[in-house]
């Protein structure tokens, strides 16, 4: 196991270019097992989620290939449309691959996904959507048995905008008999960035980015090159980490729209911003400022994905901050670490109360899931002393290197392998 060290108390300074996008290279990935033929793509984040993904198209008989940050894909020959459980097991996004092998094949099999232990996660919408397309589907102990003996478009609302939801239903779209037309769709940049790249692989798919998608069936795609969307969570990370540490960093290869709510926060708390075409310069205070509320959203709300970060982020602002996360229960496993290393927070319910400045010390953390493990970076870079953050594998199934990043700007960061903490400890 690895683990990473920090020694806090400096400020950032400089600029990188921020990783493609984890939430859209994943859909992208499922996408190209509707292609016959090759798919390249560019800017693909090399994290772990990248990774087991590309172990799990490699056991359905996808090939795959490295070549710097660019990732091909043959998906001409599918052997088997069956998942197995070690596979299934390792991340949740699994369940995205049910669209696309169903749009592919009439058949598949696949174990209950896992990924981050925030909630319960349950996939009886995706269930109910692709049952909306002739899908039949049978919930086992062990798993998920569908068939189909053809998809078929169809007009549906969802319970809710989930993302998973409305990329398993484009997906298995794609390639069906006739149009869907998916209602109360989420509207995450990731969706908009799934259509586009299927579009330009043949699909045709209108309103992606808005809550109602139409996608007209095709007969088939085609081979395409691609070059994925930048990753506003790990930017995000980077602004929030400029907030709580001090200094001033620009971040290279991403506008200002996909990461306007947390913009908006940090601009709150008294933040500089100086926005270009392609990249954006934070500045952080001296005196950083707590915002009162802050309430997890779809897109284009805050997203739960940065509750985290901005949580450790307040706990070196001025005054009280109350954040609500409404997407995930079970999503403030960094608290009693934070805890630890000195920070008042206090939670109910869903909310979270944080009073601030925390005095924060290095210690030993652990990392239980990967935006809590980017968390507690950002409070090591925050805290007198050396901070110890144990189970670092959490952090790298979506960053392709925060060490690396981070001493780019000057923090004192660094990896070390051979952890032998004590998880109970
Ligand atoms: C995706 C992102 C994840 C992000 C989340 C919310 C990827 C790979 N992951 O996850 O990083 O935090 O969107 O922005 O893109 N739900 C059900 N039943 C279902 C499906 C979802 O009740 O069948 C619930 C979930 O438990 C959760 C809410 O809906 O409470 C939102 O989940 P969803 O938008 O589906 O998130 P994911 O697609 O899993």
């Amino acid at each position: 196991m690895a683990c990473i060290h920090i020694q806090g108390g400096y400020c950032l300074d400089g600029e990188i270019f921020v990783q493609g996008a984890k939430n859209a290279a994943l859909p992208i990935m499922a996408a190209a097992v509707l292609n016959r033929g090759v798919t390249r793509l560019y800017r693909c984040p090399k994290i772990r989620d990248v990774e087991h993904m590309i172990r799990i198209l490699e056991n359905l008989g996808v090939k795959t290939r490295w070549e710097e940050d660019g990732l091909t894909l043959d998906a001409a020959d599918i052997k088997t449309a069956a998942i197995s459980a070690l596979d299934a097991g390792t991340m949740r996004s699994s369940i995205i691959l049910l669209g696309a092998l169903l749009g592919r094949g009439q058949e598949v099999t696949m174990p209950y996904p896992g990924g981050c232990t925030i909630g319960a996660r349950p996939i009886d919408w995706h269930i109910e959507a692709l049952k909306k397309m002739n899908v039949q589907i049978d919930s086992k102990e062990e798993g998920l048995h569908c068939r189909t003996k053809g998809i078929i478009g169809t007009d549906m609302t969802l319970p809710y905008p989930s993302v998973g939801v409305t990329e398993n239903v484009i997906l298995a779209a794609v390639l069906a008999e006739g149009v869907t037309v998916v209602r109360g769709a989420a509207k995450e940049p990731e969706i908009a960035d799934l259509c586009a790249f299927l579009n330009v692989a043949g699909a045709k798919i209108r309103g992606a980015g808005t809550d109602s998608i139409c996608i007209e069936g095709v007969n088939s795609l085609h081979d395409t090159e691609y070059h994925i969307m930048p990753d506003r969570i790990a930017a995000g990370t980077y602004m929030a980490a400029a907030a709580a540490a001090g200094g001033s960093i620009v971040l290279r290869g991403i506008g200002i729209e996909p990461v306007q709510a947390v913009a908006d926060v940090l601009a709150e708390s008294g933040c500089g911003l100086i926005i270009y075409e392609e990249s954006i310069k934070i500045i952080a205070p001296s005196l950083l400022l707590s915002v009162r509320n802050i309430e997890t959203q779809p897109y284009p709300g805050f997203p739960t994905d940065m509750q985290s970060q901005m949580m450790a982020c307040m706990c070196s602002a001025y005054g009280d901050c109350c954040m609500t996360e409404h997407i995930f229960e079970n999503r403030y496993k960094a608290v009693p670490e934070l805890v630890k290393m000195g920070a008042d927070i206090r939670i109910e319910g869903r909310s979270a109360w944080i009073h601030g400045p925390c005095r924060m010390k290095g210690c030993h953390v652990l990392a239980k899931d990967l935006r809590g493990g980017a968390a507690l970076v950002i409070a090591g870079l925050t805290a007198d002393g050396e901070t110890i953050i144990h189970g670092a594998m959490h952090i790298d199934r979506g960053y392709t290197d925060i060490c690396g990043d981070l001493r780019q700007l000057g923090a004192r960061i660094r990896r070390s392998m051979n952890d032998k903490y004590d998880i109970e400890g």
